[in-house]
């Protein structure tokens, strides 16, 4: 006798184009509540201010101006945040991890070093000078 047992794991395929927050709604694992789509508005899926330099004249040396589905509303389930960040010189955006989401770096001033560490395999490092105009990819 052979028993075979088959598993497949995957994330589900969307089954709507958006999903924009009740604003007030409690935080869930995987997403925050939805609102009815017929309610949403051009301005659950807009943003300005990305362009305004930030002091990063601080303990760390850096200063991040998230764009995150607590500013856009409409982000919410779609993978996908942005973020601008300041550096001082030899500024620090410390260690931390991106669950369900990737980041990628667009460095537009200055040299910067970075990096990331594997989780999935042995915590391989991979890191790389960057300067104007590179990209990098956190995974
Ligand atoms: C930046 O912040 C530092 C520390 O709070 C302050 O001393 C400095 O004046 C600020 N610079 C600007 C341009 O606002
Ligand atoms: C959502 O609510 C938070 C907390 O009250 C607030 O900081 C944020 O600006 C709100 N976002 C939008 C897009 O209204």
């Amino acid at each position: 006798m052979a028993l075979v047992s088959l598993v497949s794991a995957f994330d589900l395929s969307p089954v709507q184009d958006f999903c924009v927050v009740i604003n007030n709604s409690a935080v869930f694992m995987n997403g925050k509540v939805c609102n009815d789509p017929k309610l949403a508005i051009v301005n659950d899926f807009f943003f300005s201010g990305l362009l305004t330099p930030q002091n990063a004249s601080n303990l760390v040396g850096s200063k991040v101006t998230p764009v995150n589905v607590i500013q856009i509303l409409g982000l919410n389930t779609l993978g996908i945040s942005l973020a601008r960040i300041n550096f001082s010189p030899y500024g620090l955006n410390a260690p931390h991890t991106h669950p369900r989401a990737t980041a990628v770096i667009v460095v537009l001033e200055g040299t910067l070093y970075v990096g990331f560490v594997t989780s999935n395999t042995d915590n391989r490092l991979f890191t790389k000078v960057l300067y104007p105009g590179d990209v990098f990819v956190f995974p």
